[in-house]
């Protein structure tokens, strides 16, 4: 084993919280594996952040009024607040919109500009000329040519799947103005991923047999493909300006700068540090080992592109790994946020605030390293109950319990030892390297269950020796037992450091043993005359009434997400100011309110509009009774030309608001207010 590593997590985009399916693709593996090696001694950098720019977080922050830097910055605090929640023990965790990234994605570019490693083109792309700025696919909606669903992207039909480019659309229209766009010429900056071909081919071969059946096949299919130069600016606002001549109102292309993140991010960590350098971690004269973790979707980032970028820089070290997973499904359908379909890590930690451990051990046990995996809350509390308690805690829990009855909590010594004793114990001396392999193989299913087969074993090996029944007729026998099953629970409390570490400390704590190290557990893992302290419950058994619990929660989040996505009104056509100030609309108080004969919707009003009280119809008698809205401030438009409705002559419009549900309320002033106040 090398002894300096640097290990990444994907950066997820700072435009919504972490779900699980982001958690046990990525920060699990990697956590667990981190935490190995620095219990290995090793010199590590653990390095993770968000990713801050794309083009859906302009569209966030355009559909919320507010800026990019705003959402980004608040997801970002969501995402770190709810890792450290889960014990990922990143050394740092950064933000893509950081100064400091800033500078070292601009000397990446300029750099590679220099050395020419960059191809130009010029092209026609789609401009709003209303908002004068070209448009980025997914600013771009109509009518998809082959399903002909009306609300397709310009790089992709949500409804058949359907990848397509921008002038594929039939009806194109502009996201930002509703109008349509214009081709017009434009210049970027391409990395020509064909001219990396022939290394890139020679490269993973040579890691054939180090890299997942899953990565390998996923990049061997790309090549075999052919690579195509690949855009790498954007016309946008948001992100790093392109550094060079020609590159005004344009920016690095999102996937360009993000993985430069890893870098930027493990200078910034060690910028201040008088002991380590960013370089030992990056540049090949230090020797580390950059290992990737990431899901399937970005496979080709971290092992194609993000590869062809360091190799350009010269000095730098190329991935050693990119242990890639598949995805996590929920309850047999997949994660998805524009339809609620998660369970969001944040809310996750409030429910269950104490079960951080059980989170990282159910997920752990069912990664999907090689093909998709399913969440099921059904599946969450059994393997507590059956497997965590059962299993894991009643084997400590014995073991410290009857230590404590029989010798004041003192390790008793070893007598002379049966076969099954021999037995245990070559058993147990071989778990340390078992684990170690599956670890080093990115294989933490098997490693996880070889830690369950360790606690299975001490507890088989309790329940056949039955120590109660013995302390009366045997001591020296009994005290044989219980030594071994404490080396048994000693491994267990080191062993388990990487996948619970919140319970390997309490369980070492229990022990009072600080000293054993990984590399030491063996067969003399506590001394005979150590004291050991009270032994309490590891693990607490669940109610099966969570699994329903959870459940419901689930199918609520997911209905509200349809109704929110079924009628949300799209953005009507542009209007002029002028035509907005036609309109004459005044703070109004309703004086009087009747019911109509004959008309189940209609309320007949009486508004003081500050110039006169006038006589309004108003279609809001389904939702308020006439008592309860006398004396309520309103807007009214007042100029509106006056309509007749079942004999009653309405002169003006109350205003409403009138959410997703079909529910109404008033526009109304937030204190009371002068009638006849302008709104404008
Ligand atoms: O797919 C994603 O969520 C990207 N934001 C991952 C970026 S990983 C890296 F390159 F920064
Ligand atoms: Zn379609």
């Amino acid at each position: 084993m090398s002894d300096r590593y640097t290990v990444t997590t994907a950066l997820p985009y700072a435009n919504g919280p972490l779900h699980l399916g982001h958690v046990a693709g990525v920060y699990i593996p990697a956590d667990i594996y981190v935490r190995y090696l620095r219990a290995n001694n090793k010199d590590v950098v653990f390095i993770g952040g968000t990713d801050e720019h794309g083009v859906p977080i302009s569209i966030k922050a355009k559909n919320e009024g507010v800026s990019p830097k705003e959402i980004v910055d608040r997801y970002h605090n969501i995402i770190k607040k709810s890792l450290e929640g889960l014990g990922i023990s990143l050394d740092f965790f950064g933000q893509t919109s950081s100064s400091n990234h800033y500078d070292v994605a601009t000397e990446w570019f300029q750099k590679l500009h220099k050395d020419g490693v960059f191809s130009e083109e010029v092209l026609q792309q789609y401009y709003d000329e209303e908002n004068k700025q070209f448009l980025a696919d997914r600013y771009i909606t109509g009518t998809c040519p082959s399903c002909k669903d009306e609300g397709a992207y310009g790089d992709q039909c949500e409804k058949c799947g359907a990848s397509l480019s921008p002038t594929e659309l039939i009806n194109p229209k502009s996201a930002l103005s509703g109008n349509k766009p214009v081709l017009k010429e434009t210049k970027h900056w391409y990395l020509p991923l064909n001219n990396f071909e022939p290394w890139l081919k020679e490269w993973i071969e040579k890691k054939k047999n180090l890299l997942k059946a899953n990565v390998y096949g996923q990049v061997r299919s790309w090549l075999d493909e052919g690579l195509r130069p690949r855009a790498i600016t954007r016309d946008l606002e948001w992100g790093v300006p392109v550094p060079v001549k020609g590159g005004d109102g344009k920016v690095l292309y999102v996937w360009f700068d993000a993985p430069i993140g890893y870098v930027s991010f493990t200078k910034e960590f060690l910028e201040n540090d008088p002991k380590r350098n960013w370089e030992d971690y990056w540049k090949k004269d230090g020797g580390s080992k950059l290992i990737h973790f990431l899901g399937k979707d970005n496979i080709v980032f971290h092992s194609i592109i993000f590869p062809s970028m360091l190799k350009s820089m010269g000095d730098y070290i190329l991935p050693e790994n990119v242990p890639a997973n598949e995805f996590l499904n929920l309850e047999g359908d997949k994660f998805s946020t524009s339809k609620n379909w998660a369970v969001w890590l944040d809310d996750y930690l409030q429910d269950f605030p104490d079960k951080t451990d059980l989170l990282r051990y159910v997920l752990c046990s069912i990664l999907p390293e090689q093909k998709d995996a399913d969440f099921t809350w059904a599946d969450f509390v059994a393997k507590n109950n059956n497997e965590l308690v059962n299993n894991f805690a009643n084997f400590v829990h014995r073991s410290l319990v009857l230590t404590n009855k029989y010798w004041g909590g003192i390790v008793p010594a070893q007598g002379e030892l049966t076969d099954f004793d021999k037995e245990i114990l070559e058993e147990l001396k071989k778990y340390p390297f078992k684990i170690s392999d599956s670890i080093e193989k990115h294989r933490y299913k098997e490693a996880l269950s070889h830690l369950m087969k360790l606690s299975a074993l001490g507890n088989k090996y309790l329940t056949e020796t039955e120590p109660w029944q013995h302390i009366k007729e045997d001591e020296g026998r009994v005290k044989t037992i219980l030594n071994i099953s404490l080396q048994v629970t000693a491994a267990l409390g080191v062993l388990s450091g990487p996948f619970l570490p919140k319970t390997s400390e309490k369980l070492l704590a229990m022990l009072n043993l600080t000293s054993l190290k990984w590399t030491d557990v063996s067969i003399n893992n506590i001394a005979a005359g150590h004291k050991i302290n009270e032994g309490v419950h590891l693990f607490k058994r669940m109610d099966e009434k969570i699994i329903q619990e959870q459940r419901e929660k689930l199918e609520k989040a997911k209905h509200e997400a349809e109704i929110l996505n079924q009628k949300m009104e799209p953005q009507k056509e542009t209007t002029t100011f002028d035509e907005f100030q036609k309109m004459d609309i005044r703070v109004g108080t309703i004086v009087e309110a009747h019911k109509i004969k004959k008309a189940k919707k209609l309320l007949k009003l009486k508004v003081d509009t500050g110039i006169d009280q006038r006589t309004v119809v108003s279609g809001i008698a389904q939702f308020f009774e006439p008592e309860d809205i006398v004396g309520k401030q309103v807007s009214i438009l007042i100029n509106l030309a006056p309509r007749t409705m079942l004999g009653i002559e309405s002169e003006g419009m109350i205003l409403m608001a009138e959410n997703n549900q079909g529910e109404l309320q008033f526009v109304s002033p937030g204190s009371p207010f002068e009638n006849g106040a302008i709104i404008a």
